[in-house]
């Protein structure tokens, strides 16, 4: 007999789970049971098949965020020091800050938490981000292309921020019946 995890269950919220709206709490102990709640995090984005969750998302409102957004764009960002934990792919974000640079631009992107939603939202194209790792690390990193995107979306949900809310307004109407549908299950 296996005694009870200490980890709180880590599975997907949808919309419109209030968690999804709160402003999430820095981190500041990086234990073993922060490490396991991102591991279940990658397990959960994997079956999922996303390319970015945020703690939020898994019904954790702290300031975390992983990635696995494929090598192909990740090559196009500018990657002053990529956090030393990251095997290829795959990247931890803890209390991030990001600084922008450039005049937004149309993108389409989709999110987990609201299935069946996808549509244009407008952000700058570059990113600067200072943040922690998993061990309390600190890194920097530029980013570009898609990997800025993620990195955009996945910090929004650390302020209870959501697509729904920066869609361009063809997108709103587009998804108007879908989020009202989300709202109303
Ligand atoms: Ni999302």
């Amino acid at each position: 007999m296996s005694s009870p995890s200490p980890v709180p269950p880590v599975q997907l919220h949808i919309y419109p789970a209030k968690v999804l709206r709160q402003k999430a709490k820095p981190i500041d102990k990086f234990t073993d049971e922060l490490r396991q709640v991102i591991a279940r995090m990658f397990e959960v984005m994997d079956v999922e098949e996303g390319i970015g969750l945020a703690a939020p998302q898994v019904g954790i409102s702290l300031r975390l965020f992983i990635l696995d957004v494929p090598e192909n764009a990740k090559r196009g960002s500018l990657a002053t020091s990529i956090p030393p934990s990251a095997s290829p792919g795959r990247m931890v974000f803890i209390n991030p800050v990001l600084r922008f640079e450039g005049p937004v631009e149309p993108m389409d992107e989709g999110c987990l938490s609201l299935p069946e939603i996808t549509g244009e939202v407008l952000r700058p194209p570059i990113v600067h981000v200072t943040a922690l790792d998993e061990f309390g690390k600190p890194f920097t990193l530029t980013a570009g292309g898609l990997l800025s995107r993620c990195i955009q979306h996945e910090t929004d949900h650390l302020d209870g921020v959501l697509i729904i809310d920066k869609m361009t307004q063809p997108s709103r109407v587009k998804n108007r019946i879908a989020v009202k549908k989300l709202e109303n299950d």
